[in-house]
């Protein structure tokens, strides 16, 4: 069986090599020339561990290729996957689905037999539906073109081993052929979990259902994320240590430990224009009320972000006016630009976001990060980009750790301590141990926790 994917970002580019490693022929289409030729160098134009190799290996050996031909793509592949991205539009909430439009539209008028269309790409719900009548307008109907609807939950930083070993696989579909030819393009997955003694879940749903699990999955890692640091929010103001609530309730079966760590809050492509999106959707359906708690969720959010630039004034013992805190004559640290580690995806980053409103509220800012500095550069020019971590905290009056790369976890704060020209540290992740960094004579403030 072929296989398509449209759109190479890190969900396209990431689910051609894997399914080309579970041994599939693979085509990888986009309208970027620049990231094609890339891709078929070998080399991922983001960070994600593992896949430049996976790249390679399948490359190599003939599996995996690239192409910005869409006429190559209908005349490969049985079945092709719409990966494009699904970008909050400039002008609201809800989701841009310019780009499935334009791959569908492409794509159908040039199919010449039978296939199957599924999409991947995060939608609102009913996208699928229009798709299918799109495919009706454009594609021969004696041709028996379907589509279907298989949502994707890969993280970045993990991206690989989620395509390859799922939590689950989930599938919207009309027909038994189309299910069959899910099947069929999955079962180099089952066969690998299998072979490691596990195994995949499958639900099979109508089209509405499939769109919805995506975003009520990211919806509720997003809740769970501000639960946290709301009960930071309450915290702080009680005097409480939201790390070791965090931990207690995170016993609870019911609860879990995971998705409990307050800090700067979420960032990245994915939970916030994917809660945005959702409650545009359920507006536009007549169901706004149902999720209107999303709305608090993105403040509790926005409002950490806030929270970093009252501590950087507090610790710097900086007045807070009604324009907001005046930081200029301090000169700040920011270590990590990305939303998260292991990642150079900057989107929406709350740490990047931090350093920006340091820098408007006047200070000098200086960033690094292990990855994220090229993203970063272009997004945020006027910032100063120190080449590595000592670099960045020499001489600075604070330094904000705003994402929890490992470099900056196990950095030795005695060393960092005789670089910079004050010993005061915001830990926006809750990373660090706070008592190693009292020794080292720091003065700690973390997110949600009592000062030492
Ligand atoms: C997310 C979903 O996890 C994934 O299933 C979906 O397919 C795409 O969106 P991703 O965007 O890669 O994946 O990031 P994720 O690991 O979920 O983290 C999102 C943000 O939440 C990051 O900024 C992270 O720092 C933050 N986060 C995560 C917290 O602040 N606290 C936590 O406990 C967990």
């Amino acid at each position: 069986m072929r296989l398509s994917f449209l759109g190479t970002g890190y969900l396209g580019a990431t689910y051609a090599a894997c399914f080309a490693e579970l041994g599939y022929d693979v085509l990888g289409y986009d309208v970027d020339e620049a990231k094609i030729s890339r891709l078929a160098a070998g080399e991922a134009p983001f960070h994600e561990p593992g896949l430049d190799d996976l790249l390679r290996r399948n490359l190599a050996a003939g599996r995996l290729r690239f192409t910005t031909s869409m006429d190559e793509v209908a005349g490969f592949a049985d079945v092709h996957f719409i990966c494009v991205g699904t970008p909050q539009r400039p002008d609201g909430m809800s989701a841009d689905l310019t780009y499935v439009e334009s791959v569908v539209t492409a794509l159908a008028p040039r199919l010449t037999r039978r296939a199957l269309i599924v999409g991947k790409s995060t939608v609102p719900v009913g996208t699928a539906a229009w798709v299918e009548q799109l495919v009706a307008k454009h594609a021969d109907p004696g041709l028996g073109i379907e589509v279907a609807w298989s949502p994707e939950f890969l993280q970045e930083g993990f991206a690989v081993d989620d395509v390859l070993r799922p939590s689950r696989i989930v599938v919207g579909t009309h027909s038994e052929w189309a299910r069959e030819q899910l099947h069929a393009a999955h079962k180099g997955v089952f066969d690998l979990a299998a072979t490691e003694d596990r195994d995949v879940p499958v639900v099979v749903t109508d089209f509405a259902t499939a769109e919805l699990v995506k975003v009520a999955a990211n919806a509720f890692l997003a809740t769970k994320i501000s639960f946290i640091n709301a009960m930071a929010e309450v915290c702080e103001v009680a005097g409480g240590d939201v790390t070791l609530l965090a931990r207690a309730i995170g016993y609870d079966r019911r609860i879990g430990n995971r998705f409990l760590q307050a800090g700067l809050g979420f960032g990245g492509g994915c939970l916030p224009k994917d809660i945005r999106a959702f409650q545009a959707r359920a507006q536009e359906l007549g169901a706004g009320e149902a999720l209107r708690f999303l709305h608090e969720v993105d403040l509790i959010n926005m409002r950490r972000r806030g929270r970093a630039l009252t501590l950087a004034a507090e610790l710097l013992n900086r007045p807070v006016g009604p324009a907001g805190a005046d930081l200029s004559g301090t000169t700040i640290a920011v270590l990590g630009v990305t939303f998260k580690p292991n990642s150079d995806d900057v989107r929406d980053a709350p740490s990047l976001a931090v350093a920006s409103a340091l820098a408007a509220a006047g200070a000098d800012v200086r960033v690094y990060d292990p990855q994220g500095m090229p993203n970063a550069r272009q997004e945020q020019p006027f910032l100063t980009y120190a080449p590595s971590l000592t670099a960045c905290v020499t001489d600075v009056s604070l330094v904000v750790v705003a994402t929890e790369w490992a470099e900056f976890r196990n950095a030795d704060p005695v060393l960092l301590g005789d670089l910079v020209a004050a010993r005061l540290v915001i830990d926006g992740r809750n990373c660090l141990d706070p008592a190693q960094w009292h020794r080292a004579g720091w003065t700690y403030r973390g997110m949600g926790r009592p000062p030492l």
